[in-house]
């Protein structure tokens, strides 16, 4: 009987499991956001540039993976800079829902904020009235190091042959790229008000400090202000070749809960169908056998395994 309710809980296991993999590969997955402290008045002129360019950040995201916006006000106070970057590959339907997600969060995270940042997976979106379009700025906003590997010189190795294949130059302005050596994997995206000099010295700035924070690690993440590189090892977690925020996302927690939430139910159920068939073959036995203590005992060892839940 052991090794049917071990079967259960393997199933009840593998549900979680499955059903927690789709939440943290989405492009959609929080990776950061912050907001001035600066507030607006409800209802100002400001409040309706805050929508004004929002919205057609939303709009233009729907055919392009970058785009920047000026709002103009006779007060300059008034007057809004913004912008979105979408991760190089998502396409204009990915980018689009990226960008609008983001969109919908910063209004939560930031309300009546002058200004607001945030980064999901796949896309990037900024506002502010101060002006930032153009402006390099190497700030490290945030890095994240996975386990790590021991000494593993190949993997070491293959890390920094991605990496220094990534910080290359050609000459060619290259705000997304992507390389793999071995079983290592990397990204990197500059924010392309950038120019092909500015995006350059960002990334290998961003490549420098990886290499120094996130040592011998299976994977990295860091990301500056204006750039973000990233590298995994294939089979060495879930953390995916795009990466994926795992710690820190309010919104990949909630899924996470409701996907064990609905792994337990789904267990529970198993258990209970499991328990009904048991005690329908005791009642069997009961009929056949004369009824002793031992056999009571046993029908009922199920129930005290449900309490114990
Ligand atoms: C930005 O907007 C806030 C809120 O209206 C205001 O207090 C602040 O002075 C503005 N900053 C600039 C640089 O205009
Ligand atoms: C902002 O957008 C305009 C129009 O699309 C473009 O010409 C300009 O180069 C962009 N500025 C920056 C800093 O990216």
């Amino acid at each position: 009987m052991s090794r049917i309710l071990t079967i259960t809980t393997l199933i009840s296991l593998l549900t979680i499991t499955v059903l927690t993999t789709p939440a943290t590969s989405a492009t959609d997955s929080f990776v950061f956001g912050g907001c001035s402290q600066l507030k607006y008045t409800p209802g100002s002129p400001y409040d309706s540039n805050v929508n004004l360019l929002l919205t057609s950040l939303v709009r233009s995201a729907t055919f392009t993976t970058y785009s920047n916006f000026t709002i103009k006000s006779p007060t300059p106070q008034d007057t809004l800079y913004g912008l979105f970057q979408c991760r190089g590959d998502l396409s204009n339907g990915d980018c689009a829902s990226c960008v609008a997600r983001a969109e919908s969060q910063l209004g939560t995270l930031c309300p009546d904020s002058s200004g607001g940042a945030l980064q999901l997976e796949g896309c990037f979106v900024k506002y502010d009235n101060t002006t930032f379009l153009g402006v390099e700025d190497k700030t490290e906003v945030l890095h994240k190091c996975g386990p790590l590997i021991g000494y593993d010189s190949d993997q070491l190795n293959s890390r920094d042959v991605v990496l220094g294949y990534l910080g290359t130059s050609d000459g060619s302005y290259r705000p997304f790229r992507v390389g793999g050596s071995g079983d290592v994997s990397s990204v990197a995206q500059c924010v392309q008000d950038l120019s092909a000099s500015e995006c350059q010295d960002c990334l290998s700035e961003a490549i420098g400090r990886l290499k120094t924070v996130c040592g011998p690690a299976v994977w990295g993440d860091l990301y500056l202000a204006k750039c973000y590189v990233r590298f995994s090892t294939a089979g060495a977690s879930s953390h995916g070749g795009n990466g994926n925020g795992n710690d820190n996302s309010g919104n990949d927690e909630v899924e996470k809960t409701l996907a064990i939430l609905i792994g337990l139910i789904a267990a529970v159920a198993l258990l209970v169908v499991f328990l009904s068939f048991l005690r329908k073959s005791c009642e069997r036995d009961r009929v056949a056998v004369k009824m002793r203590d031992e056999a009571t005992e046993a029908c009922l060892e199920p129930n005290n395994t449900i309490l114990n839940i």
